[in-house]
């Protein structure tokens, strides 16, 4: 790739300002980056106050690249302030669903001389971590812990990201101008300019498309992909309760998909999510305007933050896993509650190959609710595949997948998920996003 060609990427998230900052790190000199909204984006996936840093994979790639990145949150200065270590308690039901996924990490780290602790039963959690008050499993505990893992606070990574990326020459138009709702292309279908929802014409070389959930809007994705809403809650603590809480650990049971962090100090929030199945949405009519797609997505046009809304049965599983862990917060009126999209992929694995019907047009992300916690390496790995250099393995694992366009019932996920099933939301819930 030309140092002077121009690059175009569409899409602030993780994906595309990493990409941005490592292409300018590589000399690249023209890179522009698009956004409906100047990142952090409050609706993006990549904006909220935490995202857990953990490397406890069951798939050895992403447990390699997991570690990559964690040595970096924990030891690179650039992220102090930003990156905090907690320890990490993975743990399920002694079913073969929950187990399953844990005897599977558990090797995968094993393997790799990663130390972890084996949790026996629900007393020796709570001895081990006696803040934790709650039952922590009806019948049936198996788990264990990790001391290496911790929660990186994501809108003040993204801010500093995006501001690294203007050092280095970077350019960014947000808002209507960098809302792009077509290509066009010429006859070799190549793509010559982004169009965007104010008629700005935005000409390039190369495309990236880092657009998160709103991809299948914007080109055909072959059912590869598939935008899912999942449910956040945040409960405000007091000044003691956040002193009382401090050392918490991340929680996560396998089987419900709930999981914590520890308490966030600038807000004095303690949050909560569920790593499920979460729910779908497909666009209403009046909807479909500046992007024709009847394909689940997030809303176009950016709300100035997040909705306080989530689904009723959401609501209740956020409050039962708070149960499971902190009883005495459990009846607490959440401060806030929030839907956040996932970009889910049939197998959970990533995009970062180029699109089938363009041949400038490169895609990246599909992050399946686990990309966050790669952000300090993940610009490395999309230049790489950018220039057709990802070693054979992270190719093949990343590669852009038509092979789902006539399957039905693609979406069973990596074997992460707990909880019930996805579903699509109703009309009254859909007007409140
Ligand atoms: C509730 C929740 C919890 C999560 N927890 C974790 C976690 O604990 N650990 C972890 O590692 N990962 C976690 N993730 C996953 C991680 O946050 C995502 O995988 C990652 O942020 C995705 O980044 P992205 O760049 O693909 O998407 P985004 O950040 O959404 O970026 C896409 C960008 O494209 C822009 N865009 C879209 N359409 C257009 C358009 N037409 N024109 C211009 N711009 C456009 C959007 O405005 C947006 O800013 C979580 C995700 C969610 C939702
Ligand atoms: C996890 O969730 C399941 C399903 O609700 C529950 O039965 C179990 O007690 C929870 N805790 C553990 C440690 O499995
Ligand atoms: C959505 O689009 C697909 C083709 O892309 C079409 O087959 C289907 O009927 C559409 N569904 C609705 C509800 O419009």
């Amino acid at each position: 790739m030309e140092k002077n060609a121009k690059i175009v990427i569409i899409g602030a998230g993780i994906f595309g300002l990493s990409t941005a900052y490592q292409l300018a790190s590589e000399g690249h000199r023209n890179i522009v980056v698009l956004d409906r909204h100047m990142p952090p984006v409050p609706d993006g996936s990549s904006s909220d106050i935490s995202r857990v840093v953990r490397f406890d994979y069951a798939d050895e790639d992403y447990l390699g690249l997991a570690y990559e990145a964690y040595v970096k949150w924990r030891d690179d200065a650039k992220y102090q302030g930003i990156f905090e270590r907690a320890r990490y308690i993975l743990v399920g039901k002694t079913s073969p669903y929950g187990q399953d996924w844990i005897t599977k990490t558990t090797s995968a780290l094993t393997k790799k001389n990663l130390p972890w602790t084996k949790l026996k039963d629900a007393a020796a959690a709570r001895k081990e971590f006696p803040v934790l008050s709650g039952e922590l499993a009806t019948p049936g505990f198996f788990g264990y812990h990790n001391q290496q893992a911790g929660w990186a606070d994501a809108a003040k990574a993204v801010t500093q990201l995006r501001d690294d990326c203007f050092e280095l020459g970077v350019s960014l138009i947000a808002g209507r101008s960098g809302t792009v709702i077509d290509f066009e292309t010429d006859s070799q279908k190549s793509i010559k300019a982004a169009l965007t929802l104010d008629g700005n014409r935005v000409a390039g070389d190369h495309f990236i498309l880092s657009t998160g959930a709103w991809t299948s809007g914007l080109v055909p994705m072959y059912n590869s992909v598939l935008s899912t809403g999942h449910v956040i809650g945040y409960v405000k603590l007091t000044p003691e309760e956040i002193r009382k809480y401090k050392n918490l650990p991340i929680y996560a049971n396998f089987s419900t998909g709930w999981f914590n962090f520890p308490p966030h100090r600038d807000t004095g929030m303690l949050k909560m999510a569920i790593h499920g199945w979460g729910y779908t949405r497909t666009p209403r009519q009046e909807d479909i305007t500046a992007i024709q797609s009847n394909i689940s997505s997030p809303p176009l046009i950016p709300p100035r933050e997040r909705r306080n809304f989530v689904p009723q049965d959401g609501e209740t599983r956020l409050r039962e896993g708070l149960r499971e862990i902190l009883p005495e917060l459990a009846d607490r009126p959440f401060d806030k509650l929030a839907l956040c999209w996932y970009t889910d992929t049939p197998s959970g694995n990533f995009i970062m190959d180029y699109h089938p019907d363009y041949a400038n047009l490169f895609v990246g992300g599909a992050g399946s609710g686990h990309a966050f916690k790669f952000l300090p390496v993940l610009g490395k790995y999309m230049s790489l595949a950018l220039k057709k250099n990802l070693p054979e393995q992270l190719a093949e694992k990343w590669r852009f997948r038509k092979e789902y366009a006539s399957q039905t019932d693609t979406f069973l996920g990596d074997g992460s998920r707990g909880g019930p099933a996805r579903r699509e939301l109703d009309t009254e819930e859909k007007a409140k996003l």
